[in-house]
């Protein structure tokens, strides 16, 4: 394998050995050793909370598959435990938490992260780190706070965070104390992680498409670059990736006022734009359907000759639009890979 490591190459602007992959999601249900593992474990949060466990799973993608990147078995949600939250994972219905709905229930929260009730999370990080190739990156992460909050206001999955979005039009007053307790207890936590052994950071808003262009500056750009000069005032230097997944033709105007290193976009983002408009700016990460990587096949092989051929390797991170379903053949990930290299070793890149 040639020397360096082409996540990073690619997020700091040097012209990586090969176009990297990895894909979010890659350690999961999909796998059958990640089932295993879990069962063993007898829920997710002991999964999580077992630096041991939690580093076995986070490695099993890349037994299996040449990925460019490890990264760290968690949830964004672990942190609102670390605020004091109650946060259980049930089969079959995902997180549930005790709902915020209140001034309150926001000043009940501890006023800083308990770290210690994160610890796993950073041994787990040196534990891989140990064993990563030379050519391998190690991911730490955290949810934007405007993800994190929905869910706590929700008290778990919504279909689409009505009650959260309500909130943070009616009730300014507490809701942006909810958001600020999130912004420094993500900079604590990311600061944490760097210390721990990541070499890159990835900040999740998965629901940032809920937001009308109004409320988009306040509460995910803000709050997401508060977070990253927070994290850079603390430790060296470290390139982070913002997925603030839905925000279309925004996306451009988050990478910029976040100074991020790297965007990542949703499957629906037209290439042709992102290789007129974003990539002359900034690295991008993205964008294969996972349904089209569920399904495999020739869609599948059409789809990377697509995105390979239109996006150039130097400045383009290949992963999902989001992360990998858990009907997902495990041998269809194997596929991917090898037509990503395939692509490229060709001239696509
Ligand atoms: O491989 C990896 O990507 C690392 C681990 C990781 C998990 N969750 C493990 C997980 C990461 C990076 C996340 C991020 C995460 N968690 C997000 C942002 C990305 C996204 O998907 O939009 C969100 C919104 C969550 C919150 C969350 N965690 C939900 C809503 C659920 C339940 C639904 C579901 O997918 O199961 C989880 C559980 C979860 N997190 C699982 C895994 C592997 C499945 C738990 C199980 O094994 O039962």
């Amino acid at each position: 394998m040639p020397a360096g490591k082409p996540l990073i190459d690619v997020l700091t602007g040097r012209i990586p050995s090969r176009r990297p992959i990895w894909l979010m999601r890659q350690a999961g249900r999909y796998l059958p050793e990640y089932r295993e593992v879990r069962a063993y474990a007898g829920s997710f949060l002991c999964l999580c909370d077992d630096a041991k466990l939690a580093s076995e799973v986070t490695l099993q993608p890349l037994r299996r598959y040449d990925l460019d990147a490890a990264i760290v078995f968690a949830d964004i949600l672990l942190i609102a435990r670390a605020l004091g939250s109650n946060l259980d994972f049930r089969e079959g219905e995902g997180p549930v938490l005790t709902p915020i709905r209140s001034e309150a229930a926001v000043d009940d929260l501890a006023s800083a992260v308990d770290l210690g009730r994160l610890t796993a999370v950073f041994e787990t990080l040196a534990l891989v780190k140990k064993t990563l190739a030379s050519h391998q990156t190690l991911i730490g992460f955290c949810g934007g706070p405007w993800t994190v909050a929905s869910y706590m206001i929700e008290g778990g999955s919504s279909e689409d965070r009505l009650v959260a979005r309500q909130i943070a039009i009616r009730r300014p007053d507490w809701f942006k104390e909810l958001m600020r307790r999130l912004v420094e207890g993500s900079i604590d936590y990311l600061a944490a992680q760097v210390t721990a052994g990541a070499e890159v950071l990835q900040i999740f808003d998965s629901w940032a498409g809920d937001l009308p262009e109004t409320l988009q500056e306040e509460l995910i750009f803000e709050p997401v670059q508060a977070i990253i000069a927070g994290v850079r005032k603390r430790v060296k230097t470290v390139p982070v990736i913002g997925f603030a997944r839905g925000l279309g033709a925004a996306h451009c105007g988050f990478a910029m006022k976040c100074d991020l290193a790297g965007v990542s976009v949703e499957q629906s983002v037209p290439l042709a734009w992102v290789r007129s408009v974003l990539m002359p700016r900034i690295s991008v990460q993205g964008n294969l359907d996972p349904l089209i990587l569920s399904i495999g096949g020739e869609a599948l092989d059409r789809a990377v000759r697509r995105i390979t051929a239109l996006l150039p390797a130097h400045s383009h991170i290949f992963n999902l639009g989001h992360g990998v379903r858990p009907e997902t053949p495990p041998e269809h990930v194997a596929r991917l890979v090898e037509a990503v290299r395939q692509a490229d070793g060709a001239g696509g890149g």
